[in-house]
């Protein structure tokens, strides 16, 4: 057995603990240890205390062999209570609350043995107490029931779930519980040597790391607030056992009784973080939360806007990434050949690549879609090999100009068909019928990829042809290169359905020629693809952070869906020439030459002409893919005959942000404009409130609760929105509902107003309400006519007749509108955006010239609204059916054309 130092981090070495005779879990430690040894080990907060991941998390060693030894032999019973939490989220707190609820009859005020223990010697930990301490009396005690664990909840002992016991879970902000973690491990006595700085621990943290109710009687006579008093923070810290250096009396820590107890409060991190710090957090969290309903209302409502800080953290991680340079890799390439295979002259690629090779390998490695070929972290995606090597020469070399185009995209989205349509665009007077390269060449040899040809093939036509400004990529927006933005180049980002992005990816994978070892399953692939591992992964973020840009700058990038483009080529074919700067005239119209690209370029076409054909492949390097392969169905929906329900539930599920994506609106279409909500501050109407600012509106929220309205506030303002909150603001805005709720036409939504009316006047603070009371009266008096005519838009909507004809003649125009026809009742129809849309409808509807000059917009929008209110079943009870059908109905009186 012999002696050793402590390394553990909370517990000493097992050799210290209590060796009467041979423990259960000492007869089993080799056999834990044997198997610990072949996980994956990562550098944790301190040189000699690595992390080590099992079942997809990390864990210090102790603990692992502590969670083998749980799953084994911890026998939970239904009446057991386990209390799960992250450390430093109060699970302190919480072993006392427990403790005094299930005990308060057994002990008095002065018996209570919460008075004179440390909460974590009464609640033991089934991965520490119950393994290496079985001595102790509370684990020898039957009549216990209260347990306590760490453990994440997939590596929680079978027993806990066959058992059904009973398992409570706290959690905390991550801000604070990080700040009491790194402080907690401050104040750790251990030899496991100094702690990372809090930067570094929080880059780690954040890259992923780590039945009692009381009766009435009860609780009249006191004993639920003397029970929480017993339990609170300052009670707790001072009492006599946890103070100064005492220790825990039944067992070894390398923590003293007092680390429990530092300050208990919310929001200390404040001390500690700086705003990015928490950005990248909070923005973490967003992500993993988000539909879980934890988040109240960030994780529900797809909070996209949120990724900002996901990008900021991405490119945190690359700046950190390139500070640490060490190691060597081999090359595993999928879609390209080794570089023993490259044309052999040292390129300026070669002389970096060494460089490039050594970071990468610093870089986190995970298992990839075959064998031998690994997904790589940089930057916050998942890239392959040759890709990351790619990647990082083309942003320190590709020199953007003004003049250039950058196709953007993820792999299997609809490259192939977006560089064959800009090419055949940008080119269309240098060639006629029969000369254009397309019918000769593969579109991938006539547009370069940066990160592929202009780093590996710079000896290749293309990329030695000066005049040619015709790029693509399917880097993520974070990792481009710096000249993208600094020249302002334009750029076109094309996305797709993900479930038939996933389906066209991995068959194209099925094509390879590669020795990298056999493609992952479908099942196992789709779970990779879900859980972000794909190249140039994940696929969410990748649409989300070009739709930020875009958002940003929105006159820099065009944006394009797939199966819009299929179901109508013309018009985005003659709007993407637009946006190159190389538009059809009036004449190659007539001439039918926009027919005639969209017709070279369409997927029949391509598929069959001659370099597209059988085992061909392309001329100007080589590839593990024939050029067939990039042509294989071009079917929207062909998803459906590979994936279950279920897996197209689980995409939808987490893809479900990207709707947003589809606002058919510009993102400044309220610019200039004040969006009142009442009651914005949560749920539905903060993400009304949110939809507006996000569409240039600012925003005036209403409401009863002060707090709620606070809080509110403040995530607009992280969201880039501004509310507005000025005394002659408050003046225009209740004005505007006097003259609102005068009017007929709005009568339905006399109550709401009134309760707004009411909420805007609360609003003003006392010493400005008698002068704003005055300036609104003044000003309500003089501009009769002017308003009354403005709200005369909503029976003007309401005297127009159905004209189909027209509307089929014009739909192109106003295709932006995108009037699409909607079953509501479809299971995966989104009943709470379908919501959002119709709120943004109606106001753009009422504000908008538009509706006035173009009376077929009017009969597109009955059809619209027909169709949201015609399709929702009465007896449909999913939470906003009859909202939408309320405000459908509402805006169909407006538009009644029959
Ligand atoms: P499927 O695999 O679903 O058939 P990428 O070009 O980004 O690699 O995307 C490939 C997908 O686009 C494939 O989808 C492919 O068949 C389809 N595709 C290729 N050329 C096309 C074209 N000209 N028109 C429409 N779809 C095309």
């Amino acid at each position: 057995m012999g002696l050793l130092t402590v390394t553990d981090t909370t517990l000493p070495k097992q050799e210290e603990t209590v060796t009467e005779s041979i423990t259960e879990f000492e007869r089993n430690q080799k056999r834990y240890q044997e198997l610990i040894a072949t996980f994956p080990h990562e550098k944790g907060w301190r040189p000699k205390n690595p992390l080590i991941k099992y079942g997809g998390h990390w864990l210090i060693k102790p603990r692992i062999e502590g969670c083998l030894y749980a799953q084994e032999f911890f026998q939970a019973r239904p009446s057991d209570l386990l209390l799960c939490s992250y450390p430093k989220t109060g699970t302190t707190w919480l072993k006392a609350l427990i403790f005094a609820i299930s005990n308060r009859s057994r002990f008095n005020d002065s018996t209570n043995p919460l008075l004179k223990r440390n909460p974590h010697e009464l609640v033991p930990y089934i991965e520490i107490e119950f393994a290496f301490f079985l001595h102790i009396d509370v684990i020898n005690n039957k009549e216990n029931t209260l347990f306590a664990t760490h453990l994440p909840h997939g590596l929680l002992p079978e027993s806990v779930s066959r058992s059904s016991c009973t398992m409570v879970y706290i959690w905390r902000d991550p801000k604070d519980t990080f700040v009491s973690m790194w402080i907690f491990y401050k104040k750790q006595k251990t030899q496991d040597g100094p702690l990372n700085s809090l930067e570094e621990s929080f880059d780690m943290f954040c890259r992923g790391f780590m039945g009692y109710g009381f009766t009435a009687e009860e609780d009249k006579e006191g004993i639920v607030d003397k029970v929480v008093n017993l339990c609170s923070f300052d009670t707790l810290k001072n009492l006599e056992s946890n103070q100064g250096e005492k220790n825990m009396e039944i067992r070894p820590s390398s923590f003293a009784n007092s680390a429990f107890f530092r300050k208990g409060e919310i929001g200390d991190w404040q001390n500690y973080l700086i705003p990015e710090m928490a950005a990248r957090i909070d923005g973490l969290m967003v992500e993993k939360l988000k539909g879980s309903g934890l988040l109240e209302w960030k994780g529900e409502v797809g909070d996209w806007q949120n990724y900002p800080t996901l990008e900021m953290a991405a490119r945190i991680d690359g700046l950190v990434h390139y500070l640490s340079p060490m190691g060597l890799l081999t090359v595993t390439d999928t879609t390209l050949p080794n570089q023993e295979e490259t044309v052999t002259e040292s390129t300026e690629f070669e002389r970096n690549q060494k460089r490039y090779q050594e970071l990468i390998a610093t870089f986190p490695h995970e298992k990839g879609w075959r064998p031998k070929n690994p997904l790589i972290q940089y930057g916050g995606h998942w890239l392959m090999q040759p890709r990351a090597e790619g990647c990082m020469y083309a942003q320190e070399f590709f020199q953007a100009r003004p003049s250039d185009l950058l196709l953007c995209s993820y792999p299997k989205t609809g490259t192939t068909w977006l560089k064959a349509l800009t090419f055949a665009i940008r080119n269309r007077s240098h060639f006629n019928d029969s000369t254009n390269p397309l019918l000769k060449r593969n579109p991938h040899e006539l547009v370069p990829y940066i990160e592929i040809e202009f780093a590996f093939f710079p000896h290749i036509d293309v990329i030695n042809n000066k005049e040619n400004t015709l790029f693509a990529t399917h880097l993520p927006h974070g990792l481009l290169p710096e000249s993208v933005s600094r020249s302002s180049c334009k750029m076109v980002y094309i996305w797709r359905d993900p479930k038939d992005t996933f389906i066209s990816m991995w068959i194209f994978y099925k094509k390879q020629k590669t020795q990298d070892g056999p493609l992952n399953s479908l099942e196992e692939s789709f779970d990779m693809f879900c859980r972000g591992l794909s190249s140039n992964g994940p696929y969410l973020d990748h649409v989300l952070t070009y739709w930020k840009a875009y958002q940003e700058n929105p006159d820099q990038i065009f944006f394009l869906k797939y199966e819009k483009m299929r179901a109508d080529p013309l018009l985005y074919v003659k709007r993407l020439a637009e946006f190159m700067g190389y538009g059809f005239t009036a004449e190659e119209e007539k001439e039918g030459i926009v027919d005639k690209v969209v017709n070279l370029c369409s997927f029949d076409t391509l598929k069959n002409l001659e370099p597209n054909q059988g085992e061909k492949n392309m001329e100007n390097r080589p590839s593990s893919f024939a050029n067939s392969a990039f042509f294989r169905k071009g079917e929207i929906g062909d998803w459906q005959n590979y994936l279950t329900r279920e897996m197209a539930a689980r995409i939808d599920g987490l893809m479900s942000v990207l709707v947003d994506v589809e606002s058919p609106f510009k993102p400044d279409v309220f610019k200039g404009k004040v969006a009142l909500i009442t009651g914005g501050g949560s749920r539905i109407s903060f993400e009304i409130s949110s939809q507006f600012g996000k569409h240039g509106a600012t925003v005036a929220i209403m409401g009863r609760r002060k707090q709620v309205l606070d809080a509110a506030v403040s995530d607009f303002r992280s969201l880039g929105i501004q509310p507005i909150f000025t005394a002659s603001q408050l003046e225009q805005i209740a004005e505007i509902l006097v003259w609102l709720l005068l009017d007929r036409g709005l009568q339905g939504l006399s109550l709401l107003l009134q309760e707004s009316l009411i909420s805007v006047n609360e609003s003003f603070k006392e010493e400005e309400w008698v002068s704003s009371c005055k300036n609104i009266a003044n000003s309500l008096a003089s501009r009769v006519p002017r308003d009354m005519n403005c709200l005369r838009i909503v029976e003007s909507v309401a005297g127009v007749d159905a004209r189909s004809k027209h509307l089929r003649r014009e739909r192109r125009e106003f295709d932006e509108l995108a009037l699409m026809s909607i079953n509501l009742k479809e299971k995966s129809c989104n009943l709470f955006r379908k919501y959002m849309m119709l709120v943004l409808s109606e106001n753009w509807l009422l504000s908008s010239k538009l509706v006035e000059e173009k009376p077929v917009l009017r009969d597109m929008w009955a059809v619209f609204l027909r169709n949201c209110f015609c399709q929702i079943n009465s007896t449909d009870l999913r939470p906003f059916a009859s909202k939408v059908r309320t405000k459908a109905s509402y805006l169909l009186q407006g538009c009644r054309s029959d």
